[in-house]
């Protein structure tokens, strides 16, 4: 009888342990949006640690910059301001180059083809998308 009791409550407490770390698997992969975002878009060229040595570095004109020193070079400020642009766009040249995909109209795009006709809010997703991944590369910044 003991023994029975002892069993059931290992098993429940095994279920439960099963339940938390599934659930914290699944929120980790949920809740890092800019992650996931990084490393599908960006990795590419910026490295999967974001320090400029992607893949496709080799055929680029220009090399993509370590995006963890962005604070460290600007006095221990992280520039939110200036990565938003860059990320967006906004900061585009109106002549010459940029190698840079400009993200606010890949996510425009990518917006407009996912809600076709129903009513929808593209500033505010490009907004939240680009935000993601400016949280990321922040937490992504080297200590001083
Ligand atoms: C095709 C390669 C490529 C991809 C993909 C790419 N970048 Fe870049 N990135 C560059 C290059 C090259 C630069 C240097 C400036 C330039 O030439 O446009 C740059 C510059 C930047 C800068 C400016 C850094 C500064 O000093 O202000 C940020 C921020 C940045 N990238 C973030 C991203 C993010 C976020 C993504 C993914 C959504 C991404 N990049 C995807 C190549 C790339």
């Amino acid at each position: 009888m003991m023994s029975l009791r002892i069993l059931s409550l290992a098993v429940s407490a095994g279920l439960t342990l099963m339940a938390t770390s599934v659930q914290a698997q699944g929120q980790g992969r949920m809740a890092d949006l800019g992650k996931r975002e990084f490393e599908k878009s960006c990795a590419s060229c910026h490295g999967m640690d974001a320090r400029g040595s992607g893949v496709v570095t080799p055929w680029l004109k220009k090399s993509p910059p370590d995006l963890t020193l962005l604070s460290k070079n600007n006095g221990g400020i992280f520039p939110a301001d200036r990565v938003y642009k860059s990320i967006s766009g906004e900061d585009s040249p109106a002549h010459g180059s940029r190698e840079m995909p400009v993200w606010g109209q890949v996510y425009r795009m990518s917006a407009a083809e996912y809600y076709m006709d129903h009513p929808y809010n593209d500033e505010a997703i490009v907004r939240a998308r680009i935000l993601s991944l400016l949280e990321y590369i922040n937490r992504m910044q080297k200590p001083r």
